[in-house]
């Protein structure tokens, strides 16, 4: 093939106006062609065969051939434009299909965003990060309004420059804020000068609308379509969701941290001589759990197990406690005590478990090595290090280099060896 051929044909093929008129490209065209090929084409072809073979010859006058050529001419163009047409339609729903099909996936995405997250501010940001890419928009707010103040409020912004952009047209945008809550609808302002095309959406509540979300673009850009207002207030709707669990998640933390620092209080002035002692196992054991690599998840569980490890002791008075049988039963105690809040079932095991030995010598239930839960075995670690190296009112404190040599004294038959290490390397490392 001569070069300049192999030149050509990318450029025929991306170029159809150049090189001739391109009358299908993609295989729905092709299929569209085939319907209307088999359909109209072929049977004028028929009827073409059939008037040049039977119809013309019987004719005596020029003009009575001419016009029933043109008859079949007028025909075949007429039914060529009906392809034409047939095919832009076609293409239109599809290249629609493809637009709904993208804000599906968006909002899809979207949904497994806001589901997984934690806390309020989270669902704050992420939903204003969503309603960029739900709409293409150039800035997105999220305003919250509350009982103290029930005017919309920007609690999130995303897209680069929102900030200033608030700045500029801030009261704008809450006032569509403010009006798209008090009417429960989308509230959508074509742009006017510099001024931006914006749309605000409620935040529907369970009893009132809660806030809104507000998108802007650029006055150079075209308007939102209605698609982009359907999508955003499907968003919000999400967003709703997302914040109202962000809300209650953030209320079960609050709810635990007090509560717990109740207990450890509470705690502290029935055993009378270890003040501060659950708060610095915790401390500790943060930092091993760190050290070995937990995830945020057991971090949590290890943290609420180091805080209540003896809460079991509430259950006994000054004397079981002294007597090495009845001071045993703290650890079953505890963990019973935790097993009955579902919210601290995973924790209640490692309390179970705080006093096992490596070797299995230990109790309640004599496990050994990795039976024994990672977060019991970090605790009894932390545990025993701040009991002998903490002063209490019957013995003195250890020194950091006399704690050491306990715990690695007791390596293989108490502790867990390569717990112990790692927390030799934190004290070597002046973290303890
Ligand atoms: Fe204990």
């Amino acid at each position: 093939m001569p070069p300049t051929m192999r030149r050509l044909r990318p450029a025929a093929a991306g170029n159809g106006m150049k090189y001739g008129l391109r009358l299908f490209s993609d295989k729905l065209d092709r299929l569209t062609f085939s319907a209307y090929f088999l359909g109209a084409v072929v049977p004028l072809v028929a009827l073409a065969v059939v008037v040049e073979r039977f119809a013309l010859p019987t004719m005596s006058a020029r003009n009575d051939a001419l016009g029933l050529i043109a008859v079949v001419v007028s025909a075949a163009m007429l039914s060529l434009g009906s392809y034409l047409v047939l095919r832009r339609s076609t293409r239109r729903t599809l290249s629609r299909m493809d637009r709904d099909n993208h804000r599906l996936t968006s909002l899809l995405r979207v949904s497994t965003r806001l589901a997984g997250v934690q806390h309020v501010t989270d669902a704050t940001d992420t939903a204003a990060q969503c309603a960029l890419e739900v709409t293409s928009s150039s800035a997105a707010y999220l305003c919250v309004a509350g009982a103290e103040n029930p005017e919309p409020a920007m609690a999130a912004a995303a897209g680069e420059g929102a900030t200033k952009l608030y700045e500029q047209v801030g009261s704008e945008l809450a006032s569509m804020a403010s009006f798209a809550m008090e009417g429960a609808r989308p509230v959508v302002r074509e742009a006017q000068g510099e001024t931006p095309h914006a749309i605000a959406v409620p935040l529907p509540g369970e009893r009132r609308q809660i806030g809104a979300i507000v998108a802007v673009r650029t006055a150079s850009a075209p308007p939102f379509a209605s698609e982009e207002v359907d999508g955003l207030a499907t968003l919000a709707a999400l967003a709703s969701v997302a914040l109202l669990n962000g809300d209650l998640r953030d209320s079960q933390r609050n709810f635990f941290s007090h509560v717990t620092d109740i207990i450890v209080t509470a705690l502290d002035a029935h055993l009378g001589f270890h003040e501060g002692h659950s708060e610095r196992v915790a401390q500790l054991a943060n930092r091993m759990g760190r050290t070995i690599g937990l995830d945020d998840e057991a971090l949590q569980r290890l943290h609420f197990a180091a805080l209540l490890h003896d809460i079991g002791m509430l259950k006994l008075d000054r004397s079981q406690q002294m007597n090495p049988r009845t001071c045993d039963k703290h650890t079953l105690l505890g963990s019973r005590m935790l097993g009955r809040i579902r919210l601290w079932k995973d924790v209640a095991p490692i309390v179970h478990h705080h006093h096992e030995w490596f070797d299995g010598s230990g109790y309640p239930d004599g496990i050994a090595g990795e039976e024994i839960p990672l977060e019991a075995r970090v605790i009894a670690v932390c545990d025993a290090w701040d009991t002998m190296t903490s002063e209490s009112s019957y013995k003195s404190a250890m020194t950091r280099d006399e704690g050491i040599a306990e715990l690695e004294a007791c390596i293989e038959t108490q502790f867990d060896p390569e717990l112990v290490r790692a927390f030799r390397a934190l004290v070597d490392a002046g973290e303890v």
